[in-house]
């Protein structure tokens, strides 16, 4: 794999392939096991992160980047064959989760900034070492009537131009993901609304990015898409989706950035692939638009699986299953009728 960050970028968005996000902290994974009624244990989380980076399938032929949490890109299979090196046989590219959460932001009720700007240029060059060939910080961004604020947006979008710029120095490519919430509460808000307010967003976003020299060639975004808030009565088509967030990209992502790899953010497994294939199917666009789907890649094999070996093929079938379909949505050729097929 070559070192330059403008050549990862374009691998991490192969035609028909998209990032299978495995990033979720001890904390997220917690509430995806206690789900499926399994306990949150070191060998659990490693058992499953080995049926996913060990489906020969899917990772081969979908999935060409792996977000991984600070645990796991360290972490080993049961053989002893590192993570990293697994992924890397399907020549998926390794990352990092470089971000260490949000937290509440002084002087802003309801808003929240993401930490980890401290010390984080050492953690890159260890994780560069340790085989991450990008990262991602994940800004998070709630509406309700009055949010969010200009003074959020702006703290936010600072310190992702901050990492961003960092990655680079560091030889990793910057996976800036500013993520308008729709299931936050409250989420009754309009497509309207959210067109609006990610607009602002990725307008205060590209800015900053800008003032910190970040090279667009050697970044991916991965936004929301723009959809109604998950409680607000008046839903809408993929077609409308797909409309709404085709025309606010356009608006303010440069042509340079070679890739925009949506968050699922809480839609439902077939409806994040329907969305992304509207786009794809109705639109061309400077950049590729692939998915980096963290819930709606994983949902129905995490249920699948239950913790249980012998539910492995299984599990595994269902991250093929999803993988597939939402490749063939990266390309736009995916129908309903293949759901049921
Ligand atoms: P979801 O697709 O579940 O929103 O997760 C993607 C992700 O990486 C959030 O940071």
């Amino acid at each position: 794999m070559s070192e330059r960050i403008e050549d990862i970028a374009e691998a991490m968005v192969l035609p028909g392939q998209g990032i299978l996000a495995a990033d979720e902290s001890t904390g997220t994974i917690k509430k995806r096991f206690d789900s499926i009624g399994v306990e949150n244990t070191l060998e659990n989380r490693q058992a499953y992160r080995e049926l996913l980076f060990r489906s020969a399938e899917p990772m081969n032929e979908r999935v060409s980047g792996v977000i991984l949490f600070e645990e796991t890109l360290h972490q080993k299979a049961v053989d002893g064959t590192p993570f990293v090196d697994l992924i890397r046989a399907t020549n998926a590219v390794p990352g990092i989760k470089a971000d260490k959460g949000a937290v509440p932001l002084p002087g802003h009720p309801g808003e929240t900034v993401t930490e980890g700007l401290d010390g984080l240029g050492d953690r890159l060059k260890g994780w560069r070492d340790a085989g991450a060939l990008f990262a991602k910080w994940r800004a998070v961004i709630t509406i309700d009537d009055r949010l969010p604020s200009y003074g959020g947006i702006r703290a936010n979008a600072h310190a992702l131009a901050r990492y961003a710029a960092l990655c680079q120095q560091h030889g990793l490519v910057p996976i800036v993901e500013p993520e308008v919430q729709m299931d936050a509460d409250p989420a009754d808000h309009t497509i309207e609304r959210c067109h609006e307010v990610t607009s602002t967003v990725l307008q205060v976003v590209f800015n900053e990015l800008r003032e910190q020299n970040v090279k667009l060639e050697g970044m991916i975004l991965k936004p929301n898409m723009v959809v109604p808030g998950s409680k607000c009565p008046t839903q809408a088509s993929a077609e409308e989706v797909a409309a709404h967030t085709v025309s606010v990209l356009k608006q303010h992502v440069p042509a340079a950035v070679p890739g925009v790899a949506f968050l699922s953010g809480g839609q439902g497994d077939i409806e994040a692939t329907a969305n992304l294939n509207a786009m794809n199917a109705n639109y061309d666009t400077p950049w590729a638009l692939t998915y980096s789907y963290g819930r709606a890649l994983q949902a129905s094999c995490l249920k699948a699986w239950g913790g249980n070996a012998h539910n492995i093929p299984a599990a595994q079938s269902a991250f093929k299953n999803r993988a597939d379909m939402n490749g063939l949505a990266a390309l736009g050729n995916w129908n309903e009728g293949l759901e049921r097929a």
